[in-house]
């Protein structure tokens, strides 16, 4: 983990609003678990837990045992033997509760992460977005992470202007739940591992070498917003995107009475026209929204405008 970053006017806004009770409890909650002699989660109580917060048991299929060490150590961190007294404990302390809910994400990503999607964006998309407007373009990636598709998206878009392609301003909102992980996107530093489908001219063009890898250079880090913001809970962090990225967090790991509703709510800040992106193996749950999948990416899928005369009154 890096140094602390300076606090940023979202996080003491957060830090006000009482969304972030007490400075990076996600990092010192892992820390102090490292030490812990843990309590032996087993599935059928893992099974409970997910329950609670209306999580997915397959979604968590590839990462269930080091997700049930991390809780089964913070249950014996307040000495709770079995799995009913830690919902008895989430239950009555709401702090526990977000701890618990963040000890609960996963944040394995890497960097061009489903190589079809990002020569689809660069290959199709881009030149369509290129020229057509003076306008910003706003694009949100919600549950980002360390912050690898961010710089992913960042490094496409940067690569196209210098292919003179005369793209808009970019405005890029990078938003997630955990704010350990945001001070380490906002740090930008990576071991080499994230970055093995980042092609050499661009580790060398957009990229330092530090000790414990690779850095983003400080060009890279402009016109992004890092936010902390639950998308279960909060409302979009603006009124209007050009494009969404929701992958592997919401349709992975959450039940699909939580994904339809939350998907839609988000799906409401999207322009028509506008593109949704999902992981390479997620499935859409039931939304109101009007997609249409691209038929150059399954992951890649278009709003819709609205049918005609949907919200007129009926007479
Ligand atoms: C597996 S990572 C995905 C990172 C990136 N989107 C990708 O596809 O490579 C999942 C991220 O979603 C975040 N997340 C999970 N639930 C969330 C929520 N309710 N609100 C915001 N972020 C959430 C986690 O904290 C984690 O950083």
């Amino acid at each position: 983990m890096e140094g602390h970053a300076a606090e940023s006017p979202d996080r003491s806004n957060a830090l006000k609003s009482g969304t972030v009770p007490c400075h990076d409890r996600t990092k010192e909650a892992r820390l102090a678990l490292e030490e812990a002699p843990g309590f032996h989660l087993d599935d059928e109580g893992f099974r409970t837990l997910l329950q609670h917060f209306q999580l997915s048991w397959s979604g968590y299929r590839r990462v269930r045992k080091g997700v049930k060490r991390r809780l089964g150590r913070r249950m014996a961190l307040h000495g709770c033997m079995d799995v009913e007294a830690y919902l008895q404990k989430i239950t009555e302390d709401p702090s526990e509760e977000r701890t618990a809910r963040e000890l609960l994400t996963v944040s394995i990503s890497r960097f061009f992460r489903d190589r079809k999607l990002w020569s689809v964006l660069r290959e199709y998309f881009l030149p369509r977005w290129a020229g057509k407007s003076e306008q910003e373009f706003r694009v949100w990636f919600a549950g980002c992470a360390c912050g690898e598709e961010v710089y992913s998206f960042k490094i496409l878009w940067e690569a196209a202007r210098t292919l003179e392609l005369r793209l808009p301003p970019l405005a890029l909102y990078a938003t997630d739940m955990n704010p350990e992980v945001l001070e380490r996107a906002r740090a930008g530093k990576y071991p080499p591992g994230s970055l093995k489908e980042v092609p050499p001219e661009w580790l060398q063009d957009y990229f330092c070498l530090v000790e414990t890898g690779f850095e983003v250079l400080p060009p890279l880090k402009g016109s992004i917003q890092w936010r902390l913001h639950d998308f279960t809970a909060d409302a979009p962090p603006l009124d209007v995107v050009d494009v969404l990225l929701v992958r592997n967090n919401l349709l992975t790991y959450y039940l699909p009475p939580i994904s339809g509703p939350v998907l839609d709510r988000m799906l409401g800040s999207l322009r028509p026209g506008g593109l949704l992106v999902v992981g390479n193996n997620e499935v859409l749950p039931p939304v109101n929204t009007p997609l249409l999948q691209s038929p150059l990416c399954k992951c890649i899928w278009v709003r819709q405008a609205e049918p005609a005369g949907k919200d007129a009154p009926k007479s």
